[in-house]
């Protein structure tokens, strides 16, 4: 049996409501068609703009397989190119950040324009021709300041998703911020195990006692329930549209991403550990501190917090069938002073915490789940509705692609 008709018949035998079978969370066959059918197709959030904000600036990242550039060129638009030098395939660039005016192969030190073109090749003969070895592009988008890349040969498509994180997220002004801290953490467990366990709050107040002081693990609240009913509630996102911050809910129509504002819990303003505020000065064009937390996902990698006077980005990479890279960044205003501002260990301490926590359950649920013992169990309707979306938009979209059928999308 192939790996893909293997990955077929456990779609098919998955019972609604109830957590994958064990293979799909471990089998390293079924990890390989996960990495072909969704992450080297779909669009996966890389990051801000702003990381990269001068022409020559580049971010290195692996994406299974690829070793993918971001650089940005010197009109000032990011571009995205496979790190693989078109003479001998060396890679440009060591893994990381860096800057540099063209970027060159370490190797024989072949030279390439910011926008990819070979420009200075060495003693390569009369008849070598430049402009049949410039790099590889990737797709590469960026939308209210966050950045996208997709690695299909023809991407998918992003009018909608720009258009609603330019409404949603553009408000908070990341273009004009910049990153203030930046941690990337190993969780020994699937990604798919890593990403259900970040679609519920069923486990926070167990396991997040510093993500608890501001942030509501009432799963209504979040979502078009009833919690979002409650006249407190609608009171506040109300005030916040006044303000000029959408806060309805807005998914996908095929719920690969979600945008929605919710209030934080009591009188917290940020995720700091008294609920206070993060940094002095507000990000974009929020003029309300207690504007509560945009929240916004896209599969298969990506969570993501956009608050009064800070932006979190969370993005994950796949590194094995059971080891995920979770990165997490933290924007501030751009002119927001260290020391001044902010502290950066009051900025940080939350999710910093929250993340490690966040680790030790999914490597626990991997453990678990790694037992012959282990049998799909149910997700609980009144707390888990987020993981079973995930886990239906995974299936469904992995049963589409492998059997050729469209997706059904309602208008
Ligand atoms: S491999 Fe890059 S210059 Fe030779
Ligand atoms: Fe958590």
């Amino acid at each position: 049996m192939t790996a893909r008709s293997d990955m077929l018949a456990h779609l098919m035998s998955r019972s609604p409501g109830y957590t994958l079978p064990r293979a799909l969370y471990r089998d390293a066959d079924l990890f390989e068609v996960d990495m072909e059918q969704i992450w080297y197709r779909d669009w996966l959030l890389i990051g801000a703009g702003a990381e990269i904000a001068k022409p020559g600036a580049h971010m290195t990242l692996q994406i299974g397989a690829y070793s993918v550039i971001v650089v940005r060129g010197a009109d000032g638009q990011v571009r995205a190119f496979h790190n693989s030098c078109r003479h001998r395939g060396s890679r440009l660039c060591k893994t990381g950040k860096g800057a540099s005016p063209k970027l060159v192969c370490p190797y024989h030190q072949w030279t390439y324009d910011l926008d990819g073109r070979l420009l200075w090749a060495r003693d390569m003969g009369p008849d070598f021709d430049p402009s049949r070895h410039g790099l590889k592009p990737v797709h590469c988008r960026e939308a209210a300041g966050i950045l996208f890349l997709s690695l299909a040969a023809e991407a998918p498509a992003f009018d909608a998703l720009a258009a609603a994180a330019r409404r949603y997220a553009g408000p908070h002004g990341l273009e004009g911020c910049k990153l203030a801290h930046e941690t990337t953490i190993i969780e020994k467990a699937n990604w798919k195990l890593v990403m259900e366990n970040n679609r519920e709050c069923y486990h926070c107040s167990g396991s997040h006692p510093s993500l608890c002081v501001s942030f509501d693990d009432n799963p209504n609240i979040a979502g078009d329930g009833s919690g979002r009913d409650d006249p407190a509630i609608a009171a506040h996102l109300a005030k916040c549209e006044g303000a000029g911050l959408p806060s309805g809910f807005t998914i996908a129509p095929d719920e690969q991403w979600r945008f929605v504002r919710v209030p934080l819990l009591g009188k917290a303003v940020s995720y700091t550990l008294d609920g206070g505020p993060s940094c002095e000065k507000l990000v974009g064009d929020v003029a309300i501190r207690d504007a509560g937390s945009l929240l916004f996902f896209h599969y298969p990698n990506s969570w993501n917090h956009f608050l009064s006077d800070v932006v979190m980005l969370f993005s994950m990479m796949p590194i094995g069938p059971e080891e995920t890279a979770v990165t997490t960044k933290w924007f501030v205003r751009g002119d927001a002073v260290e020391g001044q501002d902010y502290d950066l260990e009051r900025l940080t301490t939350v999710w910093r915490h929250t993340n490690d926590e966040d680790r030790a359950i999914v490597e626990e649920n991997q453990l678990g789940v790694n037992s012959p013992a282990y049998e799909p169990g149910p997700y609980s309707p009144a707390q888990e509705s987020g993981v079973s979306q995930f886990v239906d938009w995974y299936c469904r979209v992995m049963t589409a692609r492998l059997t050729g059928r469209a997706l059904y999308v309602a208008e």
